[in-house]
């Protein structure tokens, strides 16, 4: 074999290597930029954005706290009972609404409420959250997760599918749209 030979089949392996290292990059980029695009293509696509109605608003009473349940919107055919969601409505006055996620904003068991000591308790590792949603006691370092909440036609709507997160507050008034 002549030098020349090798060097181009040398090359020849380089430039082969050069192609298959760039199909490989662009197959393991196409899950990493899909993962960063995510939070801008995923509220269009599936629906992360809507609003869904828990009832009629006579379905909460003043004073009171109650279980509700929705269906999860990006659920797939597959999911079951899994895709109901609850979380619970707590009627301040009839004029101001929260909704908190039903987990423990420790790590995630459904708490439960318990109206002769207005607390939600955990059962998990005993954490306790007042009525409001704050913590009350035991390891969770916060209170209850809410959801974002409107009020129209009679109807206590969520913002479905945007699970609640740190930083958010979400008390409605009557009358009010979207909470902060
Ligand atoms: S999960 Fe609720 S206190 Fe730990």
């Amino acid at each position: 074999m002549s030098e020349q030979q090798g060097m181009s089949r040398r090359t020849l392996l380089v430039k082969v290597g050069i192609v298959l290292n760039g199909i490989v990059g662009a197959a393991l980029a196409v899950p990493i930029l899909r993962f960063l695009l995510s939070p801008v293509t995923r509220e269009k696509k599936f629906g992360y954005e809507s609003w869904l109605s828990l009832g009629g608003l006579e379905q909460f009473p003043a004073g009171q706290t109650r279980l509700a349940t929705y269906r999860n919107p990006v659920v797939n055919s597959w999911d079951g009972e899994t895709g109901d969601i609850a979380c619970w409505v707590r009627n301040v006055d009839d004029q101001t609404f929260q909704v908190f996620a039903i987990n423990c904003a420790h790590l995630g068991c459904p708490v439960r409420w318990f109206p002769q000591s207005s607390l939600f308790m955990c059962p998990c590792h005993g954490g306790a959250y007042y009525q409001d949603g704050s913590r009350a006691s035991g390891p969770p370092e916060r209170g209850l997760f809410q959801y974002k909440h409107k009020l129209e036609d009679g109807k206590i709507f969520i913002k479905a599918g945007e699970m609640p997160t740190p930083g958010r507050t979400a008390n409605t008034k009557r009358g009010g749209t979207t909470c902060a």
